[in-house]
């Protein structure tokens, strides 16, 4: 039986967007049954920075809807891109078949890290990126003949997405707990935190050392059991923006070479530029045996992940029989129009120098922001390339309050618990920067306790 629009008794077309939404939708990250006090707002129109609603109104996107948008909405290159792309290959699965925009990728991004890191998998989302990544490492060993290396080490306040895999190694209660008897939880350790070293009066680099610390004695006591360590280089995105010092990777890599461990970097936040270089591990100067990249490997325009693996990892899955290949797929692998959108946004990087002129735009916002460090209730100021983040004295509700202040103000931010953040797309002229900082410095100034 079809049903026509009419006869279908959901689609009330009186009802507004929000109302329609909240009736079929399921929401991600949400308790529906607020949806009735707080609706969901209707975003009609993207462009460069801005987002608009229903009613003409417009707000500036302050964390790049999820961090996704890299450059702004709908840049003009990756558009032209996506529309060339569609004229000539939709889609075809990446089993025995391949095309240009998967090779120019797969090149671009090998070039990128120096030959350093040889393969690429693809994937569509983070948390897929992270589970190719873990099931990588760990048939790795099973294929060097080292059946007992199955288990992660994460850092505590990780997050790696919210697939059961990567759960395993999300140290935060919130998304975890509902699904625990059905995880395989990773083994936790605390890591570094610069907000600490500051309160216990050490250096970022004393603070690296301890958490290394840390972590060798667990490496020491499991490492026979140990697949690979998991981390966010330079800073923990869903766990707050919580930025340490970079010293902490070079040791991790030493660690894993001594304990024969893998390292994965989940570069899906930190990715791409965020934190001033394409990679932040580039900071470190070393490169981890596996690289998770999405979020903003697209522009934001398609969803699409990348895990990057090393020459050795590529090598321990040759073999005569299919057994020991790397099976994993996803009918999605590798989508042209994705690929193809990801070529034009590391074309525009490049072309632009958009990392060069972040440093002047994300100065140009750090002093627009100089006004909270004033503030009583502001603590904790810090800021990694282009993340500008504090945490509010009064916690989560003076986060909130801030939150709907800024909306009024025209600027959109979700503050995670009490740490309110900018993640701004990367294209904004000398007025938007000082704009947006003006405008999340006067917005908690307004609701200051
Ligand atoms: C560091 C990190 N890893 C993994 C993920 C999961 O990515 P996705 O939400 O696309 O699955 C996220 C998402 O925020 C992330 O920040």
């Amino acid at each position: 039986m079809t049903v026509s629009k009419s006869e279908d008794s959901f689609q009330d077309m009186s009802a507004n967007l929000s109302e329609r939404s909240r009736r079929v939708v399921w929401h991600p990250c949400t308790q529906m049954q607020n949806l009735i006090d707080a609706p969901v707002e209707p975003i009609t129109k993207a462009e460069g920075p801005w987002l608009f609603g229903q009613k003409g109104q417009r707000w500036f996107d302050g964390i790049s809807s999820w961090w996704t948008c890299l450059l702004g909405h709908r840049h003009p290159a990756i558009i032209q891109a996506l529309h060339d792309q569609l004229d000539t290959l939709d889609h075809i699965m990446l089993a025995g078949f391949t095309h240009q925009p998967a090779v120019d990728l797969a090149e671009r991004l090998v070039a990128l890290t120096g030959r350093a890191l040889s393969h690429v998998s693809f994937a569509s989302d983070g948390a897929s990126a992270l589970e190719i990544a873990l099931k990588q490492s760990a048939q790795a060993w099973l294929n060097h003949g080292l059946p007992l290396k199955t288990r992660f080490v994460c850092l505590s306040g990780s997050y790696h997405g919210e697939t059961l895999g990567a759960l395993g190694v999300t140290d935060q209660a919130l998304f975890r707990e509902p699904y625990r008897p059905l995880l395989r939880a990773g083994l936790v350790v605390s890591g570094p935190d610069n907000r600490r070293a500051r309160l216990n009066g050490r250096t970022p680099q004393e603070e690296a050392a301890l958490a290394l610390t840390r972590l060798e004695t667990l490496f020491q006591e499991e490492g026979a059991t140990l697949a690979a360590f998991v981390c966010e280089p330079l800073m923990q995105g869903a766990g707050g923006m919580v930025m340490y010092h970079f010293d902490f990777l070079l040791g991790v890599r030493r660690l894993c070479d001594t304990y024969n461990i893998h390292w994965i970097a989940d570069e899906i936040a930190t990715g791409c530029g965020r934190t001033g270089t394409f990679f932040a591990v580039e900071q470190a100067g070393v490169w981890p045996d596996l690289l998770c990249l999405s979020k903003g490997i697209t522009g934001g325009l398609l969803p699409l992940s990348v895990v990057l693996s090393s020459e050795d990892i590529f090598k321990a899955f040759l073999d005569e029989g299919v057994g020991r290949a790397f099976l994993h797929s996803h009918s999605f692998t590798g989508n042209p129009l994705a690929c193809r959108a990801a070529v034009a946004m590391l074309d525009t990087l490049s072309d632009e120098q958009v990392l060069f002129h972040n440093k002047e735009r994300g100065d140009q916002i750090e002093l627009a922001l100089k006004p909270l460090l004033e503030c009583p209730d502001v603590l904790e100021m810090r800021r990694l390339g282009m993340v500008f983040a504090f945490d509010c004295r009064g916690g989560e509700t003076q986060a909130k309050r801030i939150q709907a202040e800024a909306k009024s103000r025209g600027l959109l931010i979700r503050p995670i618990g009490a740490t309110v953040y900018l993640m701004p797309p990367f294209l904004l002229s000398r007025e938007n920067c000082v704009w947006l900082g003006d405008t999340l410095s006067a917005s908690v100034v307004a609701v200051a306790e």
